[in-house]
């Protein structure tokens, strides 16, 4: 708990104004749904705004992907706040 609480005050930091979303709930929201397919280090270090607003993008439809996804605007900060944390 203390690791993810550290990678949210990191990005924090690193994203200025930006609200992250919570890791912790991104990582069981991941291991459940995305990990048959991906893995976590193909996004490790990246923007997670970027990835938050991709996710969001595949959510809705408006972007190709191979499975369909039903997630909340919560859930989708919470994947990229996770995803993107190293
Ligand atoms: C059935 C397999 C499968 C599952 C499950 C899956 N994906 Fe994907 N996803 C793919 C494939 C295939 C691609 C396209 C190739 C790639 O970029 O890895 C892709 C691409 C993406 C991309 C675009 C990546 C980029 O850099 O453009 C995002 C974002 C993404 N997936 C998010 C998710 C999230 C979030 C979940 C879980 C909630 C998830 N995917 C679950 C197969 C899957």
């Amino acid at each position: 708990m203390i690791k993810y609480t550290c990678f949210l005050v990191l990005s924090a930091a690193i994203c200025g104004t930006a609200i992250a979303g919570d890791a912790a709930a991104g990582k069981a929201k991941f291991e459940e749904v995305c990990s048959a397919c991906h893995e976590k280090a193909d996004q490790a270090g990246k923007d997670a705004s970027a990835l938050e607003a991709k996710i969001k993008d595949v959510a809705s439809g408006k972007a190709k992907h191979k499975k369909k996804l039903t997630l909340t605007d919560a859930e989708a900060a919470d994947l990229a706040a996770y995803w993107t944390a190293k």
